[in-house]
């Protein structure tokens, strides 16, 4: 039994966005999927409806132009048509020296993985703490925890989106709304491809985890009201020991296998 009438999803054409909504749907949650690529929400919108019955309302945006993000944040506000759940999933990623990667991209990065994040968050919240009732889903990663080098930009927006919503989570006790964090590491999605990373092959095959698994633990974590969930047991264990290693030693790790992986 789901606990939420509706569900909006960013960056559902794709990857772990496209599994929250396949699974939000098969529990009976009518959506409203986002991105910039309408065709492909179209067709996942079709598709869920005939599957599950729910509906699907397609908004097609660019979330890292505030123009374009003021249509999805019109939906939010809309108290009409409240949504509560939220879950932040649209972000990508740059790899390369910050030196020498262009500065647009690096701040389109923060326009969706940060501000984009705090600006839906925020118009979401004022309609869930009024109704008392509500959940909102961030999309970190494993690169908060870590340094990363040729990721710089990447990890900091990342390391914003974890304790941004940790700290909301415990803002929030006490009002029936909800806060938290999933923690994804590797996952096979389009990520990789979009980010220009050749590097994958040398990720071995058990560190990669599916979009189904992460969106199934993250709305476990969200049902459970829990602050942050990282998917998977090695990763748990890894985002356990990257809290305690002191900086130097972490930075030197993190340096090596980076070499090591290259
Ligand atoms: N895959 C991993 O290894 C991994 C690990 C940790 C965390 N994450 C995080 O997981 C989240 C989902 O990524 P993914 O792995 O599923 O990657 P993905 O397959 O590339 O999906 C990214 C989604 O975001 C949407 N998007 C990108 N730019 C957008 C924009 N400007 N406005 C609106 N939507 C936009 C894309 O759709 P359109 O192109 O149609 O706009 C797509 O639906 C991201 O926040 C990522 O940082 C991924």
């Amino acid at each position: 039994m789901t606990p939420w009438s509706t569900a909006l999803v960013t960056g559902a054409s794709s990857g772990i966005g496209d599994a929250f909504a396949r699974e939000l749907a098969a529990t009976g949650t009518d959506l409203v999927v986002v991105a910039r690529d309408r065709e492909r929400l179209e067709t996942l919108a079709k598709e869920l409806h005939e599957a599950h019955g729910v509906h699907v309302e397609v908004l097609a945006a660019d979330l890292s132009a505030p123009v374009s993000r003021a249509a999805v944040e019109k939906r939010l506000a809309d108290r009409t048509r409240p949504v509560d759940l939220l879950v932040n999933n649209a972000g990508f990623g740059t790899v390369g020296r910050f030196v020498d990667l262009p500065i647009g991209r690096e701040e389109q990065q923060v326009q969706l993985n940060v501000l984009a994040v705090l600006r839906l968050t925020s118009v979401a919240l004022a309609g869930m703490v009024a109704r008392g009732h509500g959940n909102v889903v961030n999309v970190a990663s494993i690169a908060a925890f870590v340094p990363a080098p040729d990721s710089a930009t990447y990890a900091a927006t990342k390391a914003f989106v974890c304790s941004f919503t940790e700290s909301l989570h415990d803002e929030l006790a006490g009002t029936g709304v909800c806060a938290t964090a999933s923690v994804p590491g590797f996952t096979r999605t389009e990520f990789q491809d979009r980010a220009e990373w050749t590097e994958q092959e040398h990720v071995p095959e058990r560190a990669w985890l599916s979009p189904e698994q992460v969106a199934r633990d993250s709305l476990a974590a969200a049902r459970a009201g829990r602050a942050r969930v990282v998917p998977g047991v090695g990763y748990k264990a890894l985002v356990g020991v990257a809290q305690v290693i002191p900086g130097t030693p972490k930075r030197w790790l993190a340096a090596t296998v980076r070499r090591l992986a290259r």
